[in-house]
């Protein structure tokens, strides 16, 4: 048990958000993938402790003010060549300190969207969780925007 907390505690659900690549030895973040959105479909049955996706809510608004501020006065086409590493470390604890942390409840045939720029994660697995023999299972899509702007600038 004790254990399964540090691990939480460490790594806050693995909290990220989807695009901000860490590149090289020193793992300096940059953003590389664009996301329109992130659709996730449960693909198994599985127990709602099952290792759940967890989001932090409003995040999105949080993440796109700081943004605008970084990307300001570049253009959107260097953006991905800018290390965005220290406001994204800064950006994380703001939003843990002010964004609720939700866990998602989901079943098989269920599907959930989320903002491209929404803090999320994956909960640890939980003592008594369950799940059929394919195991927990959601597929998520992921496409991009052809025009870099648009990562900031659509609703
Ligand atoms: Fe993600």
């Amino acid at each position: 048990m004790a254990k399964l907390f540090l691990y939480w505690n460490r790594t806050r659900d693995g909290a990220h958000i989807d695009g901000l690549l860490a590149i090289g030895p020193d793992r300096r973040r940059y953003l590389k993938q664009p996301h329109a959105y992130v659709l996730g479909i449960p693909m198994a049955d599985f127990s709602t402790d099952a290792s759940p996706p967890v989001i932090w809510e409003s995040s999105h608004g949080v993440v796109r003010a700081r943004f605008r501020e970084i990307f300001s006065d570049i253009d959107p086409d260097r953006w991905p060549e800018i290390d965005i590493t220290d406001d994204y470390h800064a950006l994380r604890k703001e939003i843990f300190g002010q964004c609720p942390r939700k866990e998602l409840q989901l079943k098989r045939g269920e599907s959930f969207l989320v903002h491209r720029l929404a803090l999320h994660g994956i909960a640890p697995w939980g003592n008594n969780a369950k799940a059929g023999p394919d195991g927990r299972m959601i597929c998520y899509f992921r496409p991009q925007f052809r025009n870099l702007e648009s990562w900031l600038s659509a609703p």
